[in-house]
């Protein structure tokens, strides 16, 4: 798809080279911008100097690579240097959460000091990385507080939407860009810097933007655990959890989207975002009941999975079991909140031997089970030799390609544990295993 042309080049820094960031400053770079991009983990901004990739992301190393030739992306593990040549910055820090479901906001409200020290001609600071409803607010008055000057400057929420392993098409083609602008320069801002890219802006107030968030995530986690809970009475009912969600889907009122059912959600975002806007909502003085039992639903997702296989195998102590798909989703290496941690954590408890095998994940697996008695195979083949039980946890397309005759022969005893129903269930049934859907 074609690009508009760009109205008016930017100096802008993007701060926080994670997923949110990186894609964001190479993307803004490919517009026509100049970018820095600056993080506080020096060896993190010493390797992307030499074009070294901090995780995997399709197509993000060759934008990276491209625009940093071209002069037009830079990297500074310096802040204040960041802030001082840019007219706009790009917050995409981390808001991990607390253990009480409330987002920390320490690298925000740093950033947000450090802008007041550097003020000294007019600036946009633009929330980009998820936080609470009002955190813009809490942003202007801080910066306003540690400011020493009467320079004006803008705060705008502009919430990120794009899915890990379509980042960079999804930060070029988004489905809408929010803009949570209060006063007309601001937007004009926003608008130019976005020019080249053609979707429908949507502008609003800076707490409207925040919560249009909240509100998208926390409706996306709702519709999996909705589809999660009609799987469970498809098992109990004998129905087809797929041709349901199929059905479902062809209602243009209800989509297709986000009605794959299977071990629940996982990843930086959803799991996070679902606590801390019930957590939010509470504060404010409303009980998000609805997300509390969107949370219970999909913590059960991975037990019952887990059970599912204890049905069938009996004992699982000293039962090999190889588990394929460890990241949160396919096409990428992130293993946060990745439901792969809980099952195997499940199966280690319960004795199993483990294989496991990830094609991106294996690094950070095997940091996350340091300590634990798992095998890491190189390959699906190897990891399923000899094996009483084979789980997808994650639809990596290699794995729908993996020659099943083979795999058969390989195992122990032939029964397919299918946590994403990403099998052809009567396919499998045919060549002589047994399967284990979710609600199918
Ligand atoms: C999500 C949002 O989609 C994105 O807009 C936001 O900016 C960040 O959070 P992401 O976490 O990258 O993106 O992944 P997504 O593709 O949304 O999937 C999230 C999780 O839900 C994955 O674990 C996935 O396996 C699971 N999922 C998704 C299902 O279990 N069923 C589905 O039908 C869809």
């Amino acid at each position: 798809m074609k690009r508009e042309k760009l109205i008016k080049k930017y100096n802008i820094c993007v701060v926080g080279a994670g997923h949110v960031g990186l894609v964001a400053a190479a993307g803004f770079a490919d517009l026509g911008h100049k970018v820095i991009c600056v993080d506080n983990n020096k060896a993190r901004i010493a390797a992307l100097k030499k074009n070294i990739m901090p995780f995997y992301e399709p197509d993000m190393e060759e934008l990276v690579k491209k625009n940093f030739k071209a002069g037009t992306l830079a990297f500074s593990p310096s802040l204040d240097e960041g802030i001082k040549k840019s007219r706009v910055i790009f917050i995409a820090v981390g808001t991990p959460p607390l253990p009480d479901g409330s987002a920390d906001l320490t690298a925000i409200e740093n950033v947000a000091m450090c802008v007041a020290k550097n003020l000294d001609s007019h600036k946009v600071i633009v929330e980009k990385s998820t936080v609470p409803v009002q955190t813009g607010q809490r942003l202007k008055e801080t910066i306003k507080r540690y400011k020493n000057n009467d320079v004006e400057f803008d705060v705008v929420s502009n919430p990120e939407f794009l899915r890990e392993g379509k980042a960079v098409y999804d930060f070029f083609y988004p489905d809408r860009l929010v803009i949570g602008a209060e006063s007309a320069r601001a937007k004009a801002i926003m608008q130019e810097i976005y020019s080249p890219i053609k979707t429908e802006f949507v502008f609003t107030d800076i707490n409207t933007a925040e919560l249009i968030k909240h509100a998208s995530n926390s409706f996306l986690a709702t519709k999996i655990s909705f589809i999660n809970s009609v799987s469970r009475v498809c098992d109990l009912a004998g129905a087809d959890v797929d041709k349901v969600a199929l059905a479902m889907g062809l209602d243009k009122r209800i989509g297709p989207q986000f009605l794959n059912a299977g071990i629940g959600y996982g990843g930086f975002c959803f799991p996070k975002d679902v606590e801390a806007f019930t957590f939010i909502s509470k504060k404010l003085g409303y009980d998000f009941g609805i997300l509390k039992e969107v949370k219970k639903v999909n913590d059960e997702q991975r037990s019952h999975f887990v059970n599912k296989i204890k049905e069938r195998l009996w004992v699982l102590k000293g039962k090999k079991i190889a588990v394929l798909g460890l990241s949160f989703k396919p096409d990428t290496d992130d293993m946060r909140f990745a439901p792969s941690e809980d099952i195997v954590n499940l199966l280690a408890q319960e004795g199993a031997a483990l294989s496991l095998y990830d094609p991106k994940a294996k690094a950070e697996a095997q940091e996350l089970f340091k300590g634990k008695n798992i095998i890491f195979a190189k390959d699906s083949y190897t990891a399923v030799k000899g094996a009483d039980c084979v789980c997808f946890l994650t639809e990596w397309g290699e794995f729908k390609k993996l020659d099943f005759v083979k795999v058969k022969k390989m195992m122990q005893h032939a029964l397919l544990a299918d946590g994403r129903n990403m099998l052809d269930k009567a396919q499998m049934i045919k060549l002589g295993f047994e399967y284990i859907g979710m609600g199918r």
